[in-house]
């Protein structure tokens, strides 16, 4: 896999801070902020051969965007999506909540596009409208998917918020090896899980689990079924002292200390974080993409 240019991820979340200053500060669902958002990560995909689709609904009297990207070629029956949250809440810019996430799967997305990568597996990106209402846009494309379409979705892996700027290395429970939150998710989630461990560890960075409990556009993935994966770096909660010694930072702050706040600026990214995340996602899509997801093709 491509180590990914943190500097080519920044270079994303600085536009996506100059579309929320220019449109009063956010890029909340219903705002103009978010719609130019989808504009700028789907110009950015075209131009690199993807095949986008921006798909609509409504939600709470607005209308939202989800922006579906398929790189032509693999299997189609054995589709491994990768996706992230473009809204943010309407107190900020949101950039590490969830510019990264955003902006570091585009940047994978784009070198899927520089390498001509030919998966075995077909590949698609999803930006989703909406998760701060509740996983709107998620949930309403996996409800807009007839039964056939969904039981090509062999794998979904999500990202929101990874470069928190007091971070922790998380990695989404899939197995509840942890045995804390929600039980196990579904089969060959684990496998997912198991794939960015290995990464991590490889780098020489510990990682611990959290919860799989649907705090994001996993949700109704994994409520259909569907094996789902991904990193956190960690929210409102607070660093506790053993994590620091794990894993540097602050103990007793919080792991985003903007977080849903204004300050959610490109200010508020640890870059270390940032750049190790997208690597591992780079390496989770390669992985993962090479061999077979168990689909029914
Ligand atoms: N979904 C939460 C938000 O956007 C963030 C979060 C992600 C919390 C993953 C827990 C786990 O605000
Ligand atoms: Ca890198
Ligand atoms: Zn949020
Ligand atoms: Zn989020
Ligand atoms: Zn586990």
């Amino acid at each position: 896999a491509p180590d990914i240019s943190v500097a080519a991820v920044k270079a994303h979340l600085t536009q996506l801070q100059s579309i929320a200053t220019a449109n009063g500060g956010n890029r909340a669902h219903g705002r103009p902020g978010y719609l130019a958002s989808v504009n700028y990560v789907k110009g950015r995909l075209d131009a690199a051969g993807f095949t986008t689709v921006v798909q609509s609904f409504t939600y709470g009297g607005a209308t939202g965007y989800n922006l579906i990207a398929d790189w032509p070629g693999g299997d189609v029956n054995d589709v491994l999506m990768t996706g992230a949250h473009l809204d943010s809440v309407t107190a900020g810019p949101g950039i590490n909540d969830n510019g990264t996430g955003s902006a570091a799967i585009l940047e994978t997305a784009l070198a899927v596009a520089a390498q001509d990568l030919t998966p075995g597996r077909h590949l698609r990106f999803a930006w989703w409208g909406a998760e701060e209402q509740g996983l709107r846009g998620s949930t309403h494309y996996v409800n807009s998917l007839t039964a056939a379409a969904r039981a090509q979705i062999t794998g979904y892996l999500n990202f929101d918020m990874v470069g928190s700027p007091n971070p922790g290395y998380f990695v989404y429970d899939g197995d509840n090896s942890d045995g804390t939150g929600s039980g196990p998710g579904p089969a060959g989630s684990a496998v997912i899980e198991s794939v960015i461990e290995g990464y991590f560890a490889g780098i020489g960075v510990p990682t611990r689990g959290t919860d799989f409990d649907g705090r994001s556009d996993y949700g109704p993935f994994i409520a259909r079924g569907i094996p789902a994966g991904g990193t956190f770096t960690g929210a409102e909660g607070t660093k506790t002292s053993a994590q620091a010694a794990l894993w540097g930072g602050t103990a007793g702050a919080r792991f985003d200390p903007c977080y849903h706040a204004a300050c959610d600026t490109t200010s508020n990214v640890d870059d270390t974080a940032l750049d190790r995340n997208s690597d591992a996602i780079a390496h989770t899509v390669w992985t993962l993409s090479a061999g077979s997801g168990g689909g029914p093709g």
